[in-house]
């Protein structure tokens, strides 16, 4: 008998095992590598799709840094946030796990007030507390900078290092994003590694932000290979004594893309509908059927309905001229078909790009950023 779904549809609700990501997690390793060894690191900064796996990928990398004894924290980026809270957020997630505990001991000395920052031991002895009462300076550049400064001397003495992981990071307002930068900038001779990730239109948001990005190492995060997908189909419910009939887990490859999001929902759906210790190729058609039900009220509409008016015109303009582009369209074919300007359509563009609905493979190329999207929009407007 079947025992719990061990599928991980959502968001940032990272698979176990996490395959497929070997080399990112590689060279990670190898950059932390290099900080023990007394040298420095560039920033690097994961480039990926929603859906794509970062948010997994980040938390996975944390933990391995937190393993080596590493001060790791995460932060995911929400809107009108100042790089200090941000710093804080990490600051605090990472010493509430610490695992050195003599790092941690020194930690509230050295960290008790510097600026508008306030990091407090907390009564039981065990986390810390954030005064959120201390305000935030309006040019938070000198603190941050002084209290990183403080914290990466302090992981120096003790022979380890500090990782800032920064998740979202398009979603910084352009200043505060300059002045995280900035600060990286002024702590290269400090163990601290920054390790971020964004949407793909992050690099060049983040280059017109300040010109440190030049020494930022961007790592493009792709759908998983066929092989991975399939592995990650079989895996989890082989550990459970649950098998995948071969077509069955085939379809699935062939459906989802290797699309990770799609790859769980599908496999998901298709473990619910399966009866027994097999899932058949009838369990997995049944299992996309609900899967594709869905999306439809999920997050395809979700996404669809984010959209403004003109934006829907743009996007339904797009999924008209698929069947004969392909899965890419070109942006001047789009203006053409509506009967406007490539420079005046370029704002709506723009805005449907940062919604994370479309995205420019190439210079003057659109695709929709999530597989079967495209059906989805014309289902709809049948
Ligand atoms: N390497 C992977 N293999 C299989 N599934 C994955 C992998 N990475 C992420 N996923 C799944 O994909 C979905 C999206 O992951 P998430 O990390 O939130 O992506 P992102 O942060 O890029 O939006 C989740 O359901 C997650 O379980
Ligand atoms: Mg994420």
């Amino acid at each position: 008998m079947k025992g719990i779904n061990p599928y991980t549809p959502g968001a940032g609700t990272r698979p176990e095992p996490l395959g497929g990501r070997d080399q990112q997690v590689a060279i990670v390793r190898s950059l932390a590598d290099q900080v023990d060894g007394g040298r420095e690191a560039n920033p690097i900064v994961f480039i990926g799709l929603r859906g794509v796996g970062k948010t997994s990928l980040l938390y996975e990398i944390r933990d391995m840094l937190r393993q080596r004894g590493w001060m790791a924290g995460y932060y995911e980026v929400r809107r009108d946030v100042e790089p200090g809270q941000a710093i804080r957020t990490i600051v605090t997630d990472s010493a509430n796990e610490l695992p050195n505990s003599k790092l941690r001991a020194a930690l509230p000395g050295a960290l008790a007030r510097i600026g508008g920052m306030k990091l407090a031991l907390g009564p039981a002895g065990v986390g810390f507390t954030v005064d959120t009462r201390a305000t935030v300076p309006p040019d938070p550049y000198d603190d941050l900078v002084g209290f990183l400064r403080s914290l990466g001397k302090v992981a120096k003495d003790h022979g380890t290092g500090v990782a800032i992981i920064v998740d979202e990071l398009q979603v910084f307002r352009k200043r505060d994003l300059a002045i995280l930068i900035q600060a990286l900038g002024a702590l290269r001779d400090l163990p601290i590694m920054f390790i971020g990730a964004g949407l793909p239109y992050l690099p060049a948001e983040m280059s017109k932000a300040n010109t440190y990005t030049e020494r930022f190492r961007f790592e493009r995060l792709d759908y998983l290979t066929a092989q991975d997908a399939r592995e990650a189909i079989i895996a989890p419910a082989f550990k459970q004594g649950v098998t995948w009939d071969s077509a069955a887990a085939d379809r699935l490859v062939a459906e989802s893309d290797g699309y990770p999001y799609l790859v769980q929902l599908f496999a998901s759906e298709s473990w619910n509908a399966a009866s027994g210790d097999t899932i058949t190729e009838n369990a997995a058609g049944q299992g996309l059927t609900v899967a594709r039900r869905l999306l439809d009220s999920g997050l395809y509409a979700a996404r669809y309905e984010r959209l403004s008016e003109g934006e829907r015109q743009y996007v339904d303009a797009m999924a008209e001229l698929m069947p004969r582009t392909g899965k890419r369209v070109g942006s001047g074919a789009v203006a053409a078909h509506l009967g406007k300007t490539l420079n005046g359509l370029g704002p709506v563009r723009d805005r449907i790009i940062r919604k994370g609905v479309i995205h420019s493979p190439t210079a003057g190329q659109l695709e929709f950023s999530v597989p079967g999207f495209v059906d989805y929009v014309r289902r709809r407007n049948a």
